[in-house]
């Protein structure tokens, strides 16, 4: 049986939300993000948040609004790349639905966040070196938390049928 709530975890710019849309319409399930459902709710993009209040308040409203989804049903939650890495995210969201880390090499991160249109507060004002060795400490650093997740997909060339396939053979 599928579960009734899929979490999308893993590093910035490794593609977690488009993932999750696409894993949700195959399922027939509704796809959430919570850094789009704190912006919702606070009325405030991340960035900002970010520079007014800090990373310690961001973190505490993150993990509320990710609490909130246990209440959820079919639905796939992308998340941020910080958000299992905080308090006891990563365990609650392993006891309260299935985690799916999409596993990007940080070079790979490293070249997509040059790229990206939204700017993310954690990496704003490098210089292309300093951004390149932050990318790689920082994925190393949050690696072990990553991969306590159940299923682990390569992000480079997601397949999304393999995605499903491995949540039909779950126990
Ligand atoms: C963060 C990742 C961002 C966002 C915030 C912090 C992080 O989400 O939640 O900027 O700590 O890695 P994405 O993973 O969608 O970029």
């Amino acid at each position: 049986m599928i579960p009734d709530r899929i979490y999308i975890i893993g590093y910035m710019c490794s593609g977690k939300s488009s993932i999750s849309r696409k894993v949700a319409a195959r399922l027939g399930y509704e796809a959430f993000d919570t850094d789009d459902m704190f912006e919702e709710k606070y009325h405030i993009c991340v960035q900002d948040f970010f520079d007014k209040y800090g990373e310690d308040y961001f973190r505490k409203f993150e993990s509320d609004i990710l609490k909130k989804t246990g209440e959820m049903h079919h639905v796939v939650v992308s998340t941020g790349g910080g958000t299992p890495c905080f308090f006891d995210n990563m365990q609650w969201m392993n006891e309260n639905g299935v985690t799916v880390f999409v596993k990007v090499n940080p070079i790979t991160s490293y070249h997509r966040i040059t790229q990206a249109k939204r700017k993310r507060p954690l990496v704003i004002g490098k210089t292309a070196d300093e951004l390149r060795e932050f990318v790689v400490n920082h994925y190393n650093s949050r690696l072990p938390i990553y991969e306590q997740s159940v299923i682990t997909v390569k992000g480079e060339d997601v397949d999304i049928d393999e995605i499903i396939r491995k949540l039909t053979e779950l126990e």
